[in-house]
């Protein structure tokens, strides 16, 4: 295992031991998220009930169906707690950068319905400006060129994600991803509200001003809480 599987599994772990009996769970999406998944299932076999997970992508309904957690909807009820990785947070402000693995919309559905957002990662998450790596932006496939030509007029440089067997990736709502290379975002609340103004964009991968608590796995072994 490397160094960064075994940061995120400890971080992991320290999430699931947050899961208190008769939490109904939002369930994240990526390989953090499935370490999460794989926590609870073994605290559920050691006697954990929980009232459900709230799945954010068809590959976590599965992991979690498979290990035997029960599943819920997102109905009307808040959610006592939201568990999921992210891609880059920023050390200052705790934004979030997230959907590299093309979960985005459900995850921040998921993530603004609970009462409290645990974001689990390893240090080398943590960044001073998000926008290290591509920013990804769901769009509907009408007018896509139209679309991507709005987010190259904002600055950004967009690719439209390919699936590995050769076409556009599709998300589970059957949207395609823009990752769009942006640089250093300086203001990631002006750079979101400008991608919600594009009618084609159906969501972004910023999630802003949702005041998460962090469990950053770390180097030499420890789980640092931030909040
Ligand atoms: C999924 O769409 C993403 O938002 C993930 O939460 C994010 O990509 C983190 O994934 P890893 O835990 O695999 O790094």
């Amino acid at each position: 295992m490397s160094g960064q599987d075994r940061q995120k599994r400890q971080a992991a772990e320290a999430a699931a031991a947050l899961v208190e009996p008769g939490m109904l769970i939002g369930l994240g999406s990526g390989s953090t998220a499935a370490l999460v998944v794989e926590a609870l299932a073994a605290r559920q076999a050691a006697g954990l009930r929980i009232a459900g997970g709230v799945p954010t992508s068809e590959g976590t309904a599965t992991l979690a169906r498979r290990l035997g957690l029960p599943l819920a909807e997102l109905d009307e009820r808040p959610l006592d707690l939201a568990i999921d990785g992210a891609d880059e947070v920023e050390e200052g402000s705790f934004a979030l950068l997230k959907g590299r693995g093309g979960a985005l919309l459900r995850e921040k559905m998921v993530a603004t319905a609970a009462r409290r957002l645990l974001i689990v990662i390893d240090e080398g998450k943590l960044v001073p400006r998000l926008g290290r790596g591509v920013l990804p932006v769901e769009l509907v496939d009408f007018g896509q060129r139209a679309t991507l030509a709005r987010l190259a007029a904002l600055g950004l440089t967009p690719t439209l994600r390919q699936g590995k067997d050769g076409r556009p990736f599709r998300s589970d709502g059957g949207h395609l991803i823009a990752d769009c290379a942006t640089g250093p975002i300086a203001d990631a609340a002006a750079l979101d509200r400008a991608l919600h103004a594009i009618p084609g964009v159906v969501e972004t991968g910023l999630f802003l001003g949702l005041a998460p608590q962090l469990l950053v796995g770390t180097a030499d072994g420890r789980v640092l809480t931030l909040d």
